[in-house]
């Protein structure tokens, strides 16, 4: 299967989101990564239920919604209605992942489990065969435009040991500094998706930059 690019809306002009959006929409992109934060589980604040609802009224690709909130069992219908295709919760903000990811797929939408840095990943083996995606940070959550974690590829090798021994078809999504410059190892340790915030939207020609990241490779041709 061909690996995915999900740009990430928070590196947008929320000045201009719906002609973003659009810019996503026309682009060889899969989906629309959202980050939606607390200020509680992370410092920063951004989005709620009501802005991705207009979010998806402008998206034709399917909405990537990243839960980075405390307690994310109170909002995993409400971000459902708003139009997400798949929610992911923290590892670290669960008790009781299991459940939430179970309450999850009740909504009909896929389900997904973010690891911070720290997190090893060996802590998601008892819940793997209720997961369709894992997202492996490779910055802590947050922020756009910080530097990539270099250890994230051992633990993308590491999940994709686990998916292979466990024979299911949970997709492993990497998120944070990611751009053309890690792409191609990303994928080679297993990766199946690409968040990429900064990289897509500051850069000069973000539809191009999609474009590359969705052709790893054919770049280097015009190099
Ligand atoms: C970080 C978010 C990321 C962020 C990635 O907390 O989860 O999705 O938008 O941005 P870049 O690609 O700029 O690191
Ligand atoms: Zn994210």
């Amino acid at each position: 299967m061909k690996h995915k690019i999900a740009p990430s809306i928070l590196s947008a002009d929320f000045g201009h989101l719906a002609k973003d959006i659009q810019m996503v929409n026309e682009s060889m992109a899969d989906w629309l990564h959202v980050d939606v934060m607390d200020g509680n589980f992370v410092p920063n604040i951004s989005f709620g239920p009501d802005i991705v609802k207009v979010m998806h009224s402008h998206s034709a690709k399917p909405l990537d919604v990243h839960l980075m909130i405390e307690k994310p069992e109170r909002y995993i219908e409400i971000f459902r209605e708003a139009g997400a295709t798949n929610i992911s919760v923290h590892y670290e903000a669960c008790t009781h992942l299991h459940r939430v990811l179970k309450q999850i797929r009740e909504t009909g939408a896929g389900a997904g489990v973010a690891l911070n840095p720290h997190t090893s990943v060996s802590l998601i083996e008892d819940v793997i065969e209720e997961l369709d995606l894992v997202i492996i940070m490779s910055v802590n959550p947050g922020f756009g435009g910080q530097k990539f974690i270099h250890r994230t590829l051992e633990k993308v090798r590491q999940l994709k040991n686990m998916i292979i021994t466990h024979n299911t078809d949970t997709l492993i999504e990497v998120d944070g500094g990611v751009g053309l410059q890690n792409a191609e190892v990303l994928l080679q340790a297993g990766a199946d998706v690409l968040v990429a915030g900064n990289s897509v939207f500051k850069s000069d020609n973000p539809l191009m930059t999609i474009y590359h990241l969705k052709n790893l490779g054919i770049h280097t041709l015009y190099a």
